[in-house]
């Protein structure tokens, strides 16, 4: 007879070599997995938080809620349907989610499209081509965003799009103007090549990998603000036809989870579609930025993220820890 105590873990095994391919702030995959009986549970790792840039943990929250969502599509690719019961225990603040195999189901063509789309989604920092994004996958990323609660704004006017370049700009000024937000920058730097499976390569910033630690120095060393805004809003004007922010009803942990689900359905969307994505994401960042994204994007919840859509060239893959490092028992 099949062993079928072991029938759970096997199949969420399977289903987390996907999930952990998620993207994250900094590539820090805040995200620990607990199998508890048949259940599975999400916890946020807190000693990957990022204190200056994300004080309340919020953007970690939205990571959280992004390999959360995957987790469900790998589920429903193999036929399983994964019951969540999001933040199940309120004296408990780190434990996310608990997910369970609730039935069998046959994927439909969407669910297994979303699915392959996983290993090839890429945040892709470079200008993006002048087409914009159909208007069929723009609706589908706003519906997708719809189911979990989340506003999805997308911005082509170029009137606008100047409007929030000058906010990115100040805001890339303001952060780089910190010591404490470029060294904590600088940390996640380094090669591929080093022991641990996280953090970004160079590549991510346009030079060679083994470039990667003196990127990190001068990312340390030096107030970059003024390069960087200067790129920002280059990129903005001439390399994304269109920006997109996402809004919440609330600025809580549900609804930054529910933020980083929408995420995951979005992106997996533009990847399908042969589109990309990247952040901007000062604006969100710095209350006294965030109120002036609110009211020039028309959002009518908080603003959660403001980022780019487009079409772009192909990016290598950052790393990532492997299932047996963010499973505990
Ligand atoms: C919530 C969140 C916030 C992010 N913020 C930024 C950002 O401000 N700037 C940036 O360049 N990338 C940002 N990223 C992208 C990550 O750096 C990226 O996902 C990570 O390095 C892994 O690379 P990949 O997306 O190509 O797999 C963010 C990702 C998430 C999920």
């Amino acid at each position: 007879m099949a062993n079928t105590a072991s029938e759970p873990e096997d199949q969420f095994r399977r289903m987390l070599n996907h999930a952990v391919l998620a993207p994250s702030g900094h590539n820090t995959q805040p995200w620990l997995f607990r199998l508890v009986m048949d259940q599975l549970e999400l916890i946020a790792d807190r000693t990957r938080a990022l204190p200056v840039v994300d004080p309340y943990d919020r953007e970690l929250t939205i990571s959280c809620g992004v390999v959360l969502d995957h987790l469900v599509i790998a589920g429903r690719h193999y036929g399983k349907e994964i019951e969540v019961e999001v933040t199940p225990d309120l004296k408990d603040a780190d434990l996310l989610a608990r997910c369970r195999i609730a039935s069998d189901v046959t994927p439909a063509a969407t669910d297994n499209a979303l699915f392959k789309a996983i290993p090839y989604r890429r945040t892709t920092r470079t200008k993006f081509e002048k087409r914009e994004l159909s208007g069929y996958n723009s609706d589908r990323c706003i519906e997708f965003a719809k189911q979990f609660g989340v506003e999805l704004r997308l911005i082509t006017d170029s009137t606008m799009r100047r409007r929030i370049a000058e906010l990115v700009a100040e805001g890339d000024r303001i952060q780089f103007a910190d010591p404490r937000f470029r060294r904590e920058l600088a940390s996640w730097v380094h090669s591929r090549r080093g022991s641990s499976h996280d953090g970004m390569s160079g590549e991510g910033f346009g030079m060679p990998d083994a470039l990667s630690s003196i990127g990190a120095l001068v990312i340390r060393t030096f107030d970059l603000g003024n390069g960087v805004a200067a790129s920002d809003q280059e990129k903005i004007l001439e390399g994304s036809p269109t920006l997109a922010v996402f809004s919440s009803p609330s600025d809580t942990l549900p609804h930054w989870l529910a933020t980083g689900q929408a995420l995951s359905k979005v992106l997996l969307t533009l990847t399908d579609a042969g589109a990309t994505a990247s952040y901007l994401n000062p604006p969100v960042e710095l209350e006294q930025l965030r109120i002036r994204l609110r009211e020039l994007a028309g959002c009518k919840g908080t603003p959660q993220l403001l980022m780019r859509f487009g079409y772009g060239p192909s990016v290598a893959p950052t790393i990532r820890r492997e299932v047996n490092e963010v499973l505990i028992s």
